[in-house]
């Protein structure tokens, strides 16, 4: 008797990223044309898997989608055991058993980031063969060289910066150019150094302003009256750090439920201030400089549009070797990049952890190196 053909499920969760759809297009031709494997998209995350609201991929539809930006599955940051339903929050971890049996799959394979390889945990967890893929502009999934969708965002991010560059000379202004990056600062620390940012702040090393304003000065103090700031979306002042620390410290010695609601509380106010950080610098800069300040947020244009060249051939790397673990029978792993290969790596060691830029990392001496102020 014939080998059993196996059936394939992916989908995409998690925010955007440049080269999803050449990494679907990697598992989805490795699997068809060279396994002989079926594979079948569910849309929009986690939630096409509850729904079963599926996309039949083959190869018509999985030509001419390497340029293409975005994910053609759609995607959404829904949870498997904590999704939304009729307005009601409800575990739905048992239909997505049923369905996978439903329909008949070998394994499914979640293309994500940091939330996505948690959740893809979970599933591996309740009995379902899972693999992933490493995909954010934010770099930051754990135990993996690269994450597809970086390399594009920080094309995107420097270009800005050096556009920044000339409209600042000209007008003799600091322009704090907001980057994408909540927790960890690669996106921030890459795009700065290429796009020669005089003041790099991430979230890993907490600020001040003071250092800031000094360093601008004595650019100004040298003749050159201008300053472009590169600062990640997360990063923070040496007094917010510690309001964070504290306030994550008390959550997690709150004995009883009043305690952790007002060390909830804390948090969440610190968050709000957290949204508005990028603008209050800008403003806390003009009053200590008398330059003046205008703020560029980059936002959701580092997400979208079609991916460059490195993110193309990672993802196409990363699919393509999921359809080889798949054709192994080897789950419960993400596809990590390793070097110029690849790695399985068992989903136990990557979900929960994030990769922080270490404060010792070459890029930070670069940086410094080359005389960039990183608030510090
Ligand atoms: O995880 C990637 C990321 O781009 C972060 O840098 C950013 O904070 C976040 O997604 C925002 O995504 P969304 O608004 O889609 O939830």
């Amino acid at each position: 008797m014939g080998k059993k053909i196996k059936r394939i499920g992916i989908l995409t969760a998690g925010g955007d990223s440049p080269g999803l759809n050449a990494a679907i297009r990697g598992v989805g031709k490795t699997a068809l044309g060279y396994y002989g494997m079926e594979i079948i998209g569910f849309r929009d995350g986690f939630r096409g898997l509850v729904e079963n609201r599926r996309l039949k991929l083959d190869k018509h539809t999985l030509a001419g989608i390497l340029t293409v930006g975005g994910t053609i599955l759609g995607t959404s940051r829904d949870k498997p055991h904590r999704m939304v339903i009729d307005g009601r929050t409800r575990d739905m971890t048992e239909v997505i058993k049923e369905n996978y049996k439903k329909w008949g799959l070998d394994c499914i394979v979640c293309l994500g980031g940091g939330g996505t390889q948690k959740n893809a945990l979970r599933l591996h967890q309740a009995g379902l063969n899972v693999i992933t893929l490493p995909k954010t502009i934010d770099n930051d999934v754990a135990m993996t060289d690269s994450t597809f969708g970086f390399a594009t965002a920080l094309d995107i991010a420097t270009d800005t910066l050096d556009r920044l560059h000339s409209t600042a000379h000209s007008h003799h202004r600091i322009i704090v150019a907001e980057i994408m990056g909540h927790r960890a600062g690669w996106l921030t620390l890459g795009a700065g150094i290429a796009g020669g940012a005089d003041v790099i702040l991430i979230p890993e090393i907490p600020y001040d302003v003071e250092k800031i304003s000094g360093a601008i000065k004595r650019r100004s103090r040298n003749g050159t009256n201008f300053s472009i700031v590169a600062v990640a979306e997360g990063a923070m002042s040496r007094d917010d750090a510690r309001a964070l620390l504290a306030a994550e410290k008390k959550l997690e010695r709150a004995k009883n439920l009043h305690d952790k609601k007002e060390a909830k509380n804390e948090l969440a106010a610190l968050d709000v201030r957290h949204a508005g950080n990028t603008m209050r610098l800008a403003k806390q800069l003009e009053e200590l400089t008398h330059l003046e300040s205008r703020v560029t947020i980059l936002g959701y244009v580092q997400r979208g549009g079609t991916p460059c060249a490195a993110d193309r051939v990672l993802a196409t790397r990363l699919g393509s070797a999921c359809a080889d673990l798949i054709n192994e029978e080897h789950y419960g792993v993400m596809v990590a990049a390793r070097g110029d290969g690849t790695e399985p790596v068992p989903l136990e060691k990557v979900a929960g952890k994030r990769k922080m830029v270490p404060i010792d990392h070459s890029w930070v001496k670069t940086a410094r190196r080359v005389g960039t102020c990183l608030g510090d």
